[in-house]
């Protein structure tokens, strides 16, 4: 099976990573299970794991302030660290497999590991670090808490940040009503196509072109407005939405590494049709609230070689299509599948395609997980990349999505709540914000907008993402 986890903040190029503060994702574990667990802010005076082997020993830095951090909620987690697999022993509770979204072996997330074949079963599911709860069971003295983690990863998400975006050809307010018109043609057209491939029929790749240029040109008008649509999925509609938003997210990706504009259409159409074996699968399978047994993980891994196939005898098709279908399942660490590819023998398009894919899943709501918000999903790739992902990919796409993606709620110093309207020329830190909601009033203000890089906005500046939910806000309804 595959399993989201990874090395733990390694020195990578001679670079440390450090840093102060912060949340990453729900509790790294608690994806599947749809708890949002935000830890606070502490200070970071050093990060290792595993005595053996330590990762991070830094102080933040002094450009890497607590404010300049994610997000509001302040409840540090001492007692949860993080560990390798190997200092795993009986005695110690498991809080997290640090699993995502993905679908594990185990009956339940949390549990006191009893002995030396549960542990090997842990290391045969593919999994490389968890977290452990040393007020619940044995501790690993020497392992990074959580909260130092996360704080390590997001000095590394504010460094990627320091860079400008670049300025978007339309406002989000203009490009949103196109956007939904696209993403509504886009959606009739995937549906249409995935509905053809399960019946055995012909895929029409003519009939998915006009579909791709436009998306290609929304998001090179805009390109925050049609994602920060494509992240609002029903969980009916998720496997054709999820389609739309990996195309126009490898459009995104491809154009950030400068690949040519055929190249970029070529990666879209690749994206839109990636999980066409998906039609393959069993509904049952594909829809299933639980855990999949070992038997229909197995059977859902099978999509990738069926979409192959479909693709192969799909006239038209084009290479780079079939590979970003074949190999968005591959993690450059070699735990992938269908082949188990490592590093730089996963094509670049394969590497790009398994970092969107990912991406939009774990931000997406499922029929077995809620999706977290999009700063907490990039901050996530971030942890995951030691090994699976590229990193130098990954910094590239939190570069041109956003630190804060549009439609972001984010907190501002004043203690008002914004939503990201669209990224500025100055840094990724300082978007444009809409201004909707005082937390010190708990009530809804009369919306302005700040340019935040401008200086705009006072002494005004982002502390951190929130979860919408957490305060009944729909960003998108600010959008346009
Ligand atoms: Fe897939």
């Amino acid at each position: 099976m595959k399993c989201y986890s990874d090395p733990i903040l390694p020195r990578e190029k001679g670079r440390l990573i450090n840093g102060k503060t912060n949340f990453l994702g729900s509790g790294s574990s608690g994806l599947g299970k749809g708890e949002a667990d935000y830890s606070g802010r502490v200070p970071v005076a050093g990060l290792k794991i595993g005595g053996a082997r330590p990762l991070i020993i830094a102080r933040a830095p002094a450009r890497c302030r607590a404010t300049d951090l994610s997000p509001s909620a302040t409840m540090p987690l001492p007692a949860i660290k993080k560990i390798s697999v190997r200092e795993l022993r009986p005695g110690m509770y498991v809080h997290d497999l640090d699993c995502g979204w993905m679908v594990h072996p185990f009956l339940r997330s949390r549990f006191l590991v009893s002995g030396e074949k549960q542990i090997q079963r842990i290391i045969q599911s593919g999994i490389r670090e968890l977290y452990i709860d040393s007020a619940r069971g044995l501790d690993a003295a020497d392992a990074p808490t959580r909260t130092e983690v996360e704080s390590a990863l997001e000095c590394d998400v504010v460094e990627a940040g320091r860079s400008a975006a670049t300025p978007p050809r339309a406002s989000v307010d203009e490009e949103i009503k196109r956007a939904r018109s696209v993403l509504a043609e886009a959606n009739r057209a995937i549906h249409t196509l995935l509905q053809d491939a399960r019946l055995g029929r012909r895929v029409s790749v003519e009939q998915t072109e006009p579909v791709v240029e436009k998306i290609a040109e929304s998001v090179l008008r805009n390109r925050g407005a049609l994602l920060s649509l494509c992240a609002i999925k029903t969980k009916d509609e998720y496997t054709y939405l999820h389609s739309v938003s990996v195309c126009a997210l490898m459009m995104v990706l491809c154009r950030a590494v400068e690949m040519d504009e055929k190249s970029v259409r070529e990666a879209g159409l690749g994206g839109l049709l990636h999980d066409v074996g998906k039609m393959t699968t069993p509904d049952a399978i594909l829809n299933k609230p639980g855990r999949l047994t070992d038997e229909e993980f197995a059977l859902m891994r099978e999509h990738v070689v069926a979409g192959r196939e479909i693709l192969e005898s799909t006239p038209g098709i084009t290479p780079v299509a079939l590979t970003v279908a074949a190999e968005h399942h591959e993690r450059f660490d070699g735990s992938g599948y269908p082949h188990g590819l490592k590093a730089q023998a996963i094509s670049p398009m394969g590497q790009l395609s398994a970092i969107v894919d990912v991406y939009d899943a774990i931000t997406s709501d499922r029929v077995y997980h809620k999706g977290i918000p999009a700063p907490a999903a990039l901050r996530k790739l971030l942890e995951w990349s030691r090994m699976h992902f590229n990193p130098d990919s990954v910094h590239i796409f939190i570069k041109a999505v956003g630190i804060y993606p549009t439609g972001s709620l984010v907190l501002l110093e004043s203690g008002r709540l914004a939503v990201v309207v669209d990224q500025s020329e100055g840094s990724l830190l300082e978007p444009r914000v809409r201004v909707v909601y005082d937390t010190h009033k708990a009530s809804f203000v009369q919306t302005y907008d700040i340019d935040l890089s401008r200086g705009a906005g006072g002494a005004e500046r982002i502390l951190g993402y929130e979860p919408p939910g957490k305060w009944s806000i729909d960003p998108l309804s600010y959008l346009g």
